[in-house]
Formats: structure tokens, C-alpha cells, sequence
């Protein structure tokens, strides 16, 4: 008999082969893989190998090197890690409450009232959801006069479909603040008693779409406030720092700059003021 467990131990990773699957994601998504991560791509693209009917992880390689307008989006979905949640870090949303909307509802009240968020690794849609309810939660009856729009980007497809979605298994908001669950997710029946799907007014304010942060920004600014949040953990210094000057570019004087808890601005810190945990402000000009 074998476990599954056997089965998968049935697929050997050369190191060429791992090598070429390092080499490739960092070409493709800047993401830095090393040797700890070995075994997760093991489990992750053997997932694929099997669904491919693949001997081996060579012909993967080859497969990958073969076609990649095929297999690319595949591999880019498996390797890449989505974990988010509602809410996740309270403190960046409590300082959008208490200062940011407010700051930015003065200043902008006689000019425009246009407020825009960028969420940039987006994932699954927790973040740019947690942002519209707290710009709902702050603006109230407002937000209806207002030209405020949150784009929520990511470079993996099926977190974004999921996003776009919005249906959340109901256990995913279990920390959410009872006000908003009653306000803000409507509750599933039937096959999806367990489930829970985001109001239509959240979805609104969101546009979803892929965009790999490598690439070109086909947004104009200025921007308000860029969510960068657990994603350039995963990046190396040097693409850190290109990224943090194209987030400079494209934020408006006094925007906000908002990183992951683990995460810092390294040379860039001399361009931003820190104003909170992992905020940071572009100085006014
Ligand atoms: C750990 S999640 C962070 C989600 C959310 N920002 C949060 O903090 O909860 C990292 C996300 O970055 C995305 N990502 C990784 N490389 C990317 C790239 N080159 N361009 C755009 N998104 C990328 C992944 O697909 C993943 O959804």
C-alpha cells in the first residue's frame, strides 16, 4: 500500500532542476527562493506534476522552458504563498481612522474630493476589503459625495478571482468586529450555510486586476495610500529598493506607504517620514 506520502516521495528534486524552478520564479516574479524552501516547491509543483501525468520533475523543467505561455500561470499560482487575513495588523486600519481619512477629508473637501488607494498584493481580498469597510466605517453617509476607489492587485489569477468573488468560508471573519459582520457580509444558505459573501457596496469601491509588481504600473497617480504589505519579504534588496522608488514616484505629497510587520524601507527610509508601525509618509513638497 502507499500513503500518500509515499507517492509523493515517488518524484525526486534534482538540484538542477530546483535550481532552474529558483532561477525561473525570480526571473518571472522576483521572488527569492533558497534551500529552506525546498521542500515547499516539492509540494507545491508536485501537485501539478501529477495533474500533468509527468514522469518527472525534468519534464516539468522542460515543460515550463517549452511553454511557458501554457504553464506559467500554473506555476506562478502554486508558488506563490496568499496568506492574509480581515483585518490583519488592526493598527494600519485604526491609523487610516483616526488620521489618515480625516487628514486627507480636510484637505481634499474644496479640491476634488478624490481619495486612492492601492492594495498591491491583494491576494484573496481580505486587505482591500478591510480598507472599504474602514472607509465606510469613517466617511458614513459621505463616502456617497466622494470619489474614492481602491485598486486591489496581485500577480496570482485564482487569488484574485476569489477577491473578485468575494464569498469567504464564514470562519475567515471570525475576528471581525460583530458591527461590520452584521453590516458587511451577508450570511449563505443552503450549500453555502458556511460561507459568507461581502456586500455589494465593498465591491463598488474595488477593482480587481493582475499585475506583477516587476512589471510596468499602468495606473496614473497620485495615489493617497499604497498598501505593500508581506510581499517584499519575498524580494530581494535590490528589487525592494526599485519598488520603493516607483511606490515613491506615484504617491501623492503626504501619501502613506504602508509595509508588513516584518518589513522595512532599508536606504529608502531617508525619503519617508515614519509616522506609525510600518507607515511611512512621502514629505510634503
Ligand atoms: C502573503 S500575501 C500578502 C497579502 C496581504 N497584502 C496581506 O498582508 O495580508 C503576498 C501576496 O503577494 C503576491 N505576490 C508575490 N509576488 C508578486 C509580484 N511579483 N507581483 C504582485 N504580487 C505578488 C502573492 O501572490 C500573494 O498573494
Amino acid at each position: 500500500m502507499t500513503t500518500t506520502l509515499d507517492r509523493d516521495k515517488s518524484f525526486t528534486l534534482a538540484d538542477a532542476d530546483f535550481n532552474f524552478i529558483c532561477e525561473y520564479v525570480y526571473d518571472s516574479a522576483g521572488i527569492v527562493l533558497n534551500a529552506s524552501k525546498r521542500e515547499m516547491v516539492y509540494r507545491r509543483l508536485t501537485r501539478i506534476i501529477r495533474e500533468r501525468k509527468l514522469p518527472t520533475f525534468s519534464a516539468y523543467c522542460q515543460l515550463l522552458k517549452t511553454k511557458p505561455e501554457q504553464e506559467q500561470t500554473y506555476f506562478i499560482n502554486a508558488i506563490t504563498t496568499n496568506l492574509t487575513s480581515f483585518f490583519r495588523e488592526q493598527h494600519h486600519f485604526d491609523f487610516m481612522k483616526q488620521h489618515e481619512l480625516p487628514r486627507l477629508m480636510k484637505a481634499k473637501a474644496n479640491n476634488g474630493k478624490r481619495i486612492r488607494i492601492w492594495s498591491s498584493a491583494s491576494s484573496t481580498g481580505e486587505e482591500p476589503y478591510s480598507i472599504a469597510i474602514t472607509l465606510f466605517d469613517t466617511l458614513k453617509d459621505k463616502l456617497n459625495n466622494w470619489n474614492v476607489k481602491i485598486l486591489a492587485t496581485d500577480i496570482d489569477s485564482n487569488v484574485l478571482a476569489t477577491g473578485k468573488a468575494g464569498i469567504y468560508e464564514e470562519r475567515r471573519i471570525e475576528d471581525v468586529p460583530l458591527k461590520f459582520k452584521k453590516e458587511y457580509f451577508q450570511q449563505g444558505t443552503n450549500d453555502n450555510a458556511d460561507k459568507v459573501k461581502v456586500d455589494k457596496r465593498l465591491q463598488k469601491l474595488i477593482t480587481f486586476k493582475q499585475l506583477n509588481l516587476l512589471h510596468e504600473w499602468p495606473m496614473k497617480g497620485p495615489l493617497d495610500i499604497i498598501f505593500c504589505r508581506n510581499v517584499i519579504i519575498y524580494f530581494d534588496k535590490a528589487t525592494q529598493q526599485d519598488l520603493f522608488e516607483r511606490y515613491y514616484d506615484l504617491l501623492a505629497p503626504g501619501g502613506l506607504l504602508i509595509l508588513g510587520h516584518s518589513e522595512n524601507l532599508g536606504q529608502y527610509n531617508q525619503y519617508f517620514e515614519n509616522v506609525g508601525r510600518t507607515i511611512f509618509r512621502k514629505p510634503m513638497e
